[in-house]
């Protein structure tokens, strides 16, 4: 967390994974950190569901302990349930060697949101005003980091100056902003005079989320709104060397890592064994591949062919021979991969949280 610290301090801008179910798990962080060498500057988990009964699960627990070393890395909860919050919180600092607990304030999936969790609590900041001090107080315990993770507000942005207000009495170590309502699903245009007004609120750093779409957009939004950095989503995976790239520019070099598409085939390459369970399937291998897939094709051709082709595939096999055609026949291996997604290729939403 140091490193984190140190970062701020000199005004560098730091970029992280965002937390996504079934995306940032131990195999897609070594993935990143070690055989792509794009580490990001910390990791957050996905959501761990908090409720009077839950445990720390296998993977989730897996993911705390054997994360890429030297990379801080967050578990980050989601739950309305003070003391099971505090119990987890409690349980995992004591157990792992992490740097923080993270809360999820923006879930806008309606089977979370119902239940007065993640972005439904967005609704009920009486509630909220509650949990950010236990968790506030189990993390200052261990002396650890808490860090938010939230969206704008509910139905519109109106609750959000009182949010803020409720993150800096908090002692809120580090925010991250995903400008966009719960009603804003994923599609909706990104407020960053929203993330503006939450660094200028602020006394802890904020990150911007939402469509960091490239560098270029990476760098724009930092002149926009002054955040302390960015975390980054679905654009990284469908170009996860952004990681690489965003550290290169902050190291002042002259040019920096621009993959090209037979990278882009080495990465899908990778992503078989990534997603891979002891025992799967091939037909259950090709439908995880997908998850990013879905992603990646964005940025592959135009028309969206190779989406089309690929959603079609049922077996790795068939997924890379797809690949190969469009990313390495002729002269394509060379060609660089666009910085941002084809305009109108749009990923199925598939979104859980
Ligand atoms: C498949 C998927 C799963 C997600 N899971 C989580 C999650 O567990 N916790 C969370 O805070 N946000 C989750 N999110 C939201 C992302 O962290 C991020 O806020 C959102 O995708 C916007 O950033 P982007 O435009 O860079 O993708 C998820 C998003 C996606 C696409």
């Amino acid at each position: 967390m140091e490193c984190l610290d140190e970062s701020f301090k000199r005004g560098e801008p730091v970029a992280s994974l965002a937390p996504m179910q079934d995306v940032t798990t131990l195999p897609f962080m070594r993935l990143l950190a070690e055989t792509l060498q794009s580490a990001p500057d910390y990791f957050v988990t996905e959501f761990l569901r908090v409720h009077s009964t839950s445990i720390i699960d296998e993977d989730i627990a897996d993911c705390l302990e054997h994360a890429p070393a030297g990379i801080p890395l967050f578990l980050q909860l989601i739950g309305e349930d003070i003391p099971a919050l505090q119990r987890i919180a409690r349980q995992a600092l004591s157990r792992f060697d992490i740097a923080g607990i993270d809360l999820n304030l923006g879930c806008p999936a309606p089977k979370v949101f119902k239940k007065n969790v993640g972005g439904g609590l967005l609704r009920d900041l009486t509630q909220v005003a509650k949990i950010l001090p236990a968790l506030r107080e189990v993390c200052s315990e261990f002396g650890k980091k808490f860090t938010v993770k939230c969206r704008i507000g509910f139905d519109d942005a109106s609750p959000f100056p009182h949010l803020l207000e409720l993150v800096r009495e908090n002692g809120v170590d580090l925010l991250a902003v995903h400008g966009r309502t719960v009603r804003g699903l994923y599609r909706s245009p990104v407020d960053y005079d929203a993330i503006a007004l939450a660094v200028k609120a602020s006394a802890c750093p904020v990150v911007a989320n939402g469509e960091i779409a490239s560098v270029e957009k990476a760098l724009r939004v930092r002149e926009a709104t002054s955040c302390a950095g960015w975390m980054i989503g679905r654009h990284a995976i469908r170009n996860p060397w952004i990681f690489r790239s965003l550290r290169e520019v902050r190291e002042g070099r002259k040019t920096v890592f621009a993959p090209r598409l037979a990278d882009v085939f080495e990465y899908i390459r990778a992503l078989e064994k990534c997603v891979a369970l002891p025992g799967d399937q091939p037909e259950r291998v090709a439908a995880r591949m997908k998850k990013f897939l879905n992603f990646i094709g964005t940025g592959i051709d135009p028309e969206g062919a190779f989406l089309y082709a690929v959603r079609r595939a049922e077996t790795p096999a068939e997924i890379l021979k797809i690949a190969e055609q469009f990313l390495l026949a002729g002269t394509r291996a060379e060609a660089l991969f666009p910085a941002e997604p084809f305009p109108g290729i749009i990923a199925r939403p598939n979104c859980e949280a």
